[in-house]
Parts: C-alpha cells; structure tokens; sequence
C-alpha cells in the first residue's frame, strides 16, 4: 500500500523535474526568468490561509484521512503552483516547498505513515485527483512561458 504511494510520489515528481527541465531549457533558449521571491512568499499565504479554512471544515480527528482532505489538497498544491509561476518562478523551489513543509506541520504531524490512509481512494482516483490536473497544470505553464517568449511580452 504504502509502496503505491512511493511510486506515485516518484512519477509525481519526475513530472515536475521533466518540467523544470523544459522550463529551464525555454529560459535559457531566450530571455532569462526573474524570479521575483519576494512577490512568491508574498503571495503563498493565501493559498495557506484558503486550505486552512477548508480543513476547519474537516473535523480534526479525520485530518490523516487522505480522503477526506485530498480535494482540498490538490486545490492547495495547484494554488501554490499558481502563485509561483505568477512570480516567474520555477515550481518546485526550495522557498515553496519550505512553505509547503510548514503547512504539513501545522496539519499532518500527528499523523503516523501508518495512520495516513494513503491507500482508502484507489489508484485510479488518486491518479485523477492529483495526477492529471498536475499534468495539465504544467503543460499550460510550459504553454505560457513558450507563448510569451515567443512573443516577448516578458520583460
Ligand atoms: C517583486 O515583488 C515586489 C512585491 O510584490 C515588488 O515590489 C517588486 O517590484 C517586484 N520586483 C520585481 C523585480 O519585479
Ligand atoms: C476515510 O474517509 C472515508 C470517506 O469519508 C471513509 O470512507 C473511510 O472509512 C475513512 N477511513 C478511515 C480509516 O477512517
Ligand atoms: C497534535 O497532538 C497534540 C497533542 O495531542 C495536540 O496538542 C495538537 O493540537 C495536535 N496537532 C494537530 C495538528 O492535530
């Protein structure tokens, strides 16, 4: 069970290497990205502070059930992601992902590998929720960035 969620981890954040990679390769082919850290870390709270409220709704005794929460997760991950590339930055970045990280312990330290129910949605489900509008998500910002290279509306 807990080998499944491994191996969607790892082909969670492959897609996201491959995608720093394409990213990196379009920022190199042309004008370089500034990415403005402040306006990032400015803007990360929010999708904190909308996650924490859709947990409050959560009663705190199901806060490891992932699939009481993983709605509300993935709609968190894809703020971020949001947030960061409107700041011209890479997602993942070690700044976000420390943002991130905090959230986690505010919500998920008591909860044991073993208590995190990683396994209730089936795979399939788990694929769709997390897994293809992450996929979408970093097509349109590989999208974005190629378009408005192409286009040189960056400055
Ligand atoms: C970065 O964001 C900050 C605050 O959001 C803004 O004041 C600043 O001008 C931005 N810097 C650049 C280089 O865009
Ligand atoms: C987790 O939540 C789901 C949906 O409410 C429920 O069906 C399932 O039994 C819960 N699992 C555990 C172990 O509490
Ligand atoms: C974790 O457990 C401690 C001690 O029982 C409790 O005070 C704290 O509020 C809990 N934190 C979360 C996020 O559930």
């Amino acid at each position: 069970m807990e080998r499944r969620a491994l191996r969607l981890a790892q082909l969670f954040l492959f897609v996201l290497w491959a995608n720093s990679l394409i990213t990196i390769g379009l920022a190199g082919a042309q004008q370089q990205i500034i990415c403005n850290e402040s306006f990032m870390l400015q803007n990360l709270p929010v999708c904190g502070k909308s996650f924490e409220e859709m947990m409050h709704k959560v009663d705190s005794t199901k806060w490891c059930n992932l699939t009481e929460f993983i709605l509300y997760y993935n709609n968190f991950i894809l703020c971020t992601e949001h947030k960061v590339s409107t700041a011209k930055c890479f997602w993942p970045n070690p700044l976000a992902e420390g943002f991130i990280t905090g959230i986690h312990r505010q919500f998920f330290t008591n909860c044991t590998s073993d208590k995190v129910h990683w396994e209730d949605p089936p795979d399939k489900i788990l694929v769709s929720l997390i897994f293809i509008p992450i996929l979408l998500t970093v097509a349109m910002v590989g999208l974005v960035v190629w378009c408005s290279k192409r286009s040189d509306i960056l400055v």
